[in-house]
This record gives structure tokens, C-alpha cells and sequence, in this order.
């Protein structure tokens, strides 16, 4: 709300986030499901079976039945390659790929995985066009990594939010008019969040339209976030690029953010946290409460 500001400003105001820290606990417990078993003709690599002599397994959504049309619902499929990857003995590839759109709904990838796991997002992953499509339980997150140790989500791909129509609710800031909002009901997804979780690294992606915080971190330790680009309109409400609460050890370095509310904000028992490169703006700058090394 203090307007615009320029590249490399770091800006120090109070935040309360411990409101934001329950509703999201809860939204989580709520739209807690158990993962279906994978079926017994889906197999990770596009025409054969896994090569057991190789030292990653490749899991491809398609080959688990994701269409990529950016219409179809690719939900089950995305939780069955999850679930084959995360109980891979090896160190396992997700492969999202080039040239398709996928359409998923609020899914909780959860954890722990037998090795470690790379979401390799080369294709656009989007969840569905605004709140008329999502379900009551889930609208305060869209997809979630639980207690993960050892993930690294990257590749030249896009995901996109699809938030406009979130941003539009009555009970937003209207900001052309005198910041006036008007009740109705509120809570939107922030678009991945990492939850329990250690040893995370996202790099590489192009991140947009966020009907919220584009990535929230809470209760981790050990995240690396690099060269990553978060872009959603000034206009946007509420959608931080990288928010982190209950977070130790964190890198986040060479960023392009442009968004609605803060670029970085970190909230309650943060420590630790090294930002270095981040190209700001015009959003609020990067907003924290507690004593923590900027660089
Ligand atoms: C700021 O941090 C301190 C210490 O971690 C905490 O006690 C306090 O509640 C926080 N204030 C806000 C507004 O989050
Ligand atoms: C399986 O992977 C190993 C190691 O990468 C490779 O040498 C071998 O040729 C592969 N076998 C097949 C059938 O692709
Ligand atoms: C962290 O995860 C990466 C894979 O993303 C893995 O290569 C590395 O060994 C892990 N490090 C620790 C300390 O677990
Ligand atoms: C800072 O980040 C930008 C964007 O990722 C990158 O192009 C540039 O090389 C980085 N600068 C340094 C000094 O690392």
C-alpha cells in the first residue's frame, strides 16, 4: 500500500501473518485426501517399462494418462506419476512436457518419497478459470508439497493461476475506487506452497497470475529459490511473489518480480534467510518482521 517502488528496494514494515499461518493449516487439513495407488498399466517412460539399470526413473504425466489440452482434467493422472516417482527407489524425474497445457485441480502431493524427486515443468500447468470451478475445501491453496525432503522443481516452463477472476471477488481492494471492498466471501489459493518440508529448490520456472501469494513456504528448512520470474498485474491483490513463515535456511536469488503486494515477505520465526538479486517491481519491496541477514 506505500506505492510504487523501484529495483533493489527493501522496504521494513510489520506483518501479521499468524492469521493467514491457521486458515491455511486448517484449509490443508480439510482437502487432506489419501493418494490413489497408481494403476497397474501406467508405466513412467512413454513406450516401455522403467529401466531398472538406469540411475533416474523417468515418470512422465502423459504416460499416466494426462491429455495436455489445457480442457481436460489432468488431476489423477499428475497425483498417479507423483505417486510412482515419490516411491521410485531412485532418484526419480516428474516430467511435465513441452507443447501441452494441464489442467489440475488443488492437489497435495505428499511425502515423505523412498529418494529424492525433480519436478521437471517444461509444459504450462494451470488450475481451473476462477472460484465458480473450485471446490468449497481448497480455495486457500492450489497445489501443495507435504513433508518433501529433497525436491527440486524446475525446467523452462509455465505456470500459470489463472487469477483474474479471483482478483475481480467483491471483497478485494477495488482499487480504482477508493479502495473500497465490499463483503463477500474472500479466501484465494496461493499457487504452490511447500509445507513441512526440507532440501527444496525451484529454479528456472516463469510463475503468473497467482489468485494469490505465488509461492508460500511455511514450516521448512533448507530452501534454495534461483532464477525464477513472478509476474502478476499492480492491480492484483495479495499476490506476493515468495512468502515464507516458519522457515529457516533460505536462499532465494536472481528474481524478476513484478507483482500486486510484496515481491519477498517473510513472516513470523524466519531465520536465516539470505536474498541477494532481486529485481523488484513495481511491487511493495520485500517486507519482514523479525531480524534476519539481507544481502
Ligand atoms: C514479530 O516477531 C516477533 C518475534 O518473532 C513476534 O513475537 C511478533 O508477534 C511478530 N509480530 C508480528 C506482527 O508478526
Ligand atoms: C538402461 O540404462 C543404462 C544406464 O544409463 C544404459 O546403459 C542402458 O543402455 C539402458 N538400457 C536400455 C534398454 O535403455
Ligand atoms: C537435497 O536434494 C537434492 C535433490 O534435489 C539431492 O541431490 C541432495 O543430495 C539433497 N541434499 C541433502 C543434504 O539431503
Ligand atoms: C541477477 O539476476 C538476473 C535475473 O535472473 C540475472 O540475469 C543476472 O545475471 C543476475 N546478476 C548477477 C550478478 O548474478
Amino acid at each position: 500500500m506505500l506505492g510504487t517502488l523501484g529495483l533493489f528496494m527493501i522496504l521494513v514494515h510489520l506483518v501479521l501473518v499468524q492469521s493467514r499461518d491457521f486458515e491455511g493449516y486448517q484449509a490443508l487439513q480439510i482437502s487432506f485426501s489419501p493418494s490413489p495407488s497408481p494403476e497397474p498399466t501406467a508405466f513412467p517412460c512413454e513406450r516401455s517399462k522403467p529401466n531398472e539399470s538406469a540411475s533416474v526413473m523417468y515418470y512422465n504425466v502423459k504416460s499416466f494418462g494426462a491429455i495436455g489440452d489445457g480442457v481436460s482434467d489432468d488431476t489423477q493422472a499428475f497425483k498417479m506419476a507423483w505417486d510412482a516417482a515419490c516411491q521410485a527407489r531412485k532418484s526419480s524425474l516428474l516430467i511435465v512436457p513441452r507443447g501441452s497445457s494441464f489442467m489440475i485441480q488443488s492437489t497435495i502431493f505428499t511425502g515423505p518419497c523412498r529418494n529424492t524427486i525433480t519436478l521437471q515443468i517444461d509444459g504450462t500447468i494451470m488450475p481451473p478459470d476462477g472460484p465458480d470451478l473450485w471446490p468449497m475445501s481448497s480455495k486457500r491453496q492450489w497445489l501443495v508439497f507435504y513433508r518433501i525432503s529433497g525436491m527440486s522443481v524446475q525446467g523452462g516452463g509455465l505456470i500459470d493461476g489463472r487469477g483474474e477472476k479471483w482478483w475481480k471477488l467483491p471483497c478485494k481492494p477495488h482499487r480504482g475506487v477508493k479502495g473500497t471492498t465490499i463483503a463477500g466471501p474472500c479466501d484465494s489459493p496461493a499457487m504452490m506452497r511447500f509445507f513441512m518440508s526440507s532440501n527444496i529448490t525451484v529454479r528456472g520456472l516463469r510463475v503468473r497470475n497467482s489468485p494469490q501469494f505465488h509461492f508460500r513456504f511455511d514450516g521448512c528448512q533448507k530452501v534454495h529459490i534461483d532464477s525464477i520470474s513472478i509476474n502478476s498485474p499492480r492491480s492484483s491483490p495479495n499476490t506476493d511473489g515468495i512468502h515464507i513463515e516458519n522457515t529457516n535456511s533460505v536462499k532465494i536469488q536472481n528474481l524478476v518480480i513484478s507483482t500486486g503486494d510484496d515481491c519477498v515477505s517473510i513472516g513470523a520465526g524466519c531465520y536465516n534467510v539470505d536474498i541477494r538479486n532481486i529485481t523488484c517491481g513495481p511491487s511493495h519491496g520485500i517486507r519482514y518482521n523479525s531480524s534476519i541477514n539481507i544481502t
